[in-house]
């Protein structure tokens, strides 16, 4: 295959605190891999990053601490582009907003808009602080909501019970500046007209997913934005922590910063230009429509990466001048959680980066997040998973493999590469085998299923332990060493592929790796091909992957914030409670479908000495004759309810299967009926 010109960019993070876990997991880690992956496929890619260094967001932050916002982005950009790189993030650049390139680069997409008439001058009203002489953004305003009474709503939105409204709607709005009560005071602001590019993103959109299969979540998003309908969007606001708006009527505003920080990604390839000290090299994958640009972002950043920056770029490019490339692929991920909850900072929930990797290696790290990547839906992070993954993959599968292969050789064949002997089918199986993997990895990564193309790594790794296992080597040592010599040459051909295969996932302790094979990675696709030549000479051993003592775990999970815990343990139920409710064991004597429902089952149970309908949403996962005879576990004291005017009392307890099927939970024969489950 040709190679391929490939841009990749990871969100641009806040510089307002330290990243953390569900930073890595959302955006950054996969787009990492993925662009290791590519570099062994000799791809051309370059992989760009940098700190968002303006927004509210950094004002807030140097409001709490009564610093300039300069302090908080000098510090968290410095901290979060350390961390990062002790992560072994491999950004070819890592820039920030802050820097002239982009205000300049900023300034020049807004310039080329407002000349050409296409931005909207709109008045409207806003809050204004007169103490503080501001106006105040969004969250900068608290109040009760008009809803439901919650006395800490946004001004414009009620995290509590959902609601929408306008500012003005809002009650006892206080300034979260002075603490007194703003006023509305008009103002006016530049609006981008997102409604007239709707038919383009449309076809856009479509076109994409077509050739390049956009996730499910992304589409989703995108549809329902373009069912609202795209409307026009002020990309100007009253603050003075900014890009200048480049205008003179428009002294005291700044550009919105969602409007600047996409096009940091471009400002940062243009710095990464100066640095080579190639001034063009910026422009050979913005602009060349032959470029695959990839975005990698976390689930909140959706409309901004697949609507907002497109129609910028598309705006951009009515201009006639260059032409810019819009992402040919947005593979945004759900959320990480942390131990069964959101990440939150005030809360004291949660893990930075920098706490993490004094305390382990990254390479753990980045294979526990990476095995669990929230790619379909939100994920946890769990301290025991962690130990876990470590323990008994990293340690037990890949570590152990390794190991056993490295002391035989050394042990019986000087540390050198076995001759490769007459292969019996075993050994051509795991020849093969192995040379099945890159192709079936980079398949998944091609898709970005990252996830599943790591825990399809480690498969490797278990299937070497099978046949380390399977050929015993320990016995044909002693009767007859060529077949020995042949066992360890295929093992240690395995091994030579899963450091090639692990290194965008485990870098640091692939390269060591490697330096024990005393071999470099060659191109991906030839990884699963016998490397390594007899007689090659390899290196010493060491153990990579020491396992983690429990009370290196325990530790981190006593320090989880007690408060937080406490709040778990209110939520539990007493037993009295649990025993208000009645499981019986009921049997199932009569089921039909329910007509003009697809989901609906309609069943007659037989609990003691009594009979009841019940109306059961099974359909899909059961024929109504599989289940004459079951004995089944009824909720029996649950409020009758009618669905389809049908009368059901009780509920069958049932489990969802992974394919979103339901299983209904069994009970044994034997069991009489009416039984209570407790
Ligand atoms: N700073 C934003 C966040 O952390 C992400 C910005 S992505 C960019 O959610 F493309 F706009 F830079
Ligand atoms: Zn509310």
């Amino acid at each position: 295959m040709a190679k391929e010109k490939i841009l990749v960019t990871s969100a641009l993070p806040y510089a307002n605190g330290p990243i953390h876990l569900g930073h890595l997991s959302g955006a950054y880690l996969p787009a990492d891999i993925y662009v290791r992956y590519k570099r062994l496929n000799d791809d051309d890619v370059i992989y760009i990053c940098g700190s968002d260094e303006h927004g509210v967001p950094i004002t807030i932050s140097a409001d709490k601490e009564k610093v300039s916002p300069q302090v908080i982005i000098d510090r968290y950009h410095e901290a979060n582009k350390k961390a990062f790189e002790r992560f072994g993030m491999s950004f070819d650049n890592y820039s920030r907003t802050s820097l002239p390139i982009h205000h300049e680069t900023a300034k020049e997409f807004f310039l080329e808009f407002y000349n050409r008439g296409l931005l909207v001058e709109k008045k409207s009203f806003q809050f204004y602080d007169e103490k503080a002489n501001m106006f105040l953004p969004d969250r900068y305003v608290e109040g009760t909501c008009p809803k439901c009474g919650n006395e800490e709503a946004r001004s414009d939105e009620c995290e509590n019970c959902g609601a929408l409204y306008d500012p003005s709607e809002l009650k006892n709005p206080k300034s979260k500046i002075s603490g007194g009560a703003p006023t509305l005071k008009e103002t006016t602001h530049f609006y981008f007209p997102l409604g007239k590019y709707q038919p383009a993103l449309e076809k856009y959109v479509d076109e994409m997913n077509n050739k390049y299969g956009w996730k499910d979540n992304v589409l989703q998003y995108c549809r329902g934005w373009f069912k609202d309908g795209l409307k026009e969007r002020a990309i100007t606001r009253d603050l003075d922590w900014g890009i200048k708006v480049p205008v003179d009527s428009a002294a005291g505003k700044v550009i919105y910063v969602w409007f600047e920080a996409v096009l940091g990604y471009i400002s940062s390839t243009k710095e990464l230009s100066q640095q080579k000290n190639q001034p063009e090299f910026w422009k050979k994958y913005w602009q060349d429509p032959k470029t695959k640009y990839i975005a990698f972002i976390g689930k909140d950043n959706i409309v901004f990466h697949t609507i907002i920056f497109p129609a910028i770029l598309m705006a951009w490019n009515e201009s006639g001048k260059e032409q810019y490339c819009l992402p040919q692929n947005v593979p945004a991920n759900e959320f990480l959680n942390f131990e069964g909850k959101k990440f939150s900072k005030s809360r004291g929930w949660g893990i930075d980066v920098d706490e993490f990797l004094d305390l382990f290696a990254p390479d753990l790290l980045r294979y526990t997040l990476a095995a669990n990547l929230p790619e379909t839906r939100d994920t946890d992070f769990y301290w025991k998973e962690f130990q876990l993954r470590n323990n008994s993959e990293l340690a037990d599968i890949l570590g152990n493999f390794i190991n056993r292969t490295f002391t035989f050789v050394f042990k019986h064949f000087d540390g050198k590469v076995p001759m490769l002997g007459k292969l019996e089918k075993i050994d051509e199986d795991m020849l093969k085998e192995i040379s099945e993997y890159p192709k079936r990895i980079s398949d998944l990564f091609e898709k970005y299923k990252i996830r599943d193309g790591v825990n399809e790594i480690m498969n490797l790794a278990r299937d070497g332990n099978k046949y380390f296992n399977d050929t015993e080597p320990w016995k044909t040592v002693k009767s007859d060493k060529e077949k020995c010599g042949t066992t360890l040459n295929i093992c240690l051909q395995a091994i030579y592929t899963l450091a090639e295969l692990f290194s965008p996932v485990l870098p640091f302790s692939t390269e060591k790796l490697f330096k024990m094979l005393n071999a470099k990675p060659v191109e991906w696709k030839e990884s699963g091909k016998p490397q390594l030549k007899e007689g090659h000479q390899l290196k010493k051993t060491e153990i990579l992957f020491p396992k983690i003592e429990d009370e290196k775990i325990e530790a981190q999970i006593n320090k989880l914030p007690k408060s937080e815990l406490e709040k778990e343990k209110t939520e539990l139920i007493s037993y009295d409670d649990f025993m208000k409710i009645q499981l019986n064991v009921a049997e199932v004597i009569e089921a039909e479908k329910v007509k003009k429902s697809k989901k609906l089952l309609r069943l007659k149970v037989k609990l003691d000495n009594e009979e009841r309908q019940v109306i059961a949403g099974i359909a899909e996962s059961y024929e109504p004759e599989d289940l004459v005879g079951k004995k089944v576990v009824i909720v029996a004291n649950l409020q009758p309810a009618k669905l389809m005017s049908l009368e059901s009392k009780g509920m069958i307890l049932a489990v969802e299967t992974e394919d979103g099927g339901l299983q209904i939970l069994n009970v044994s024969e034997k069991v009489k009926n009416g039984t209570r489950v407790k």
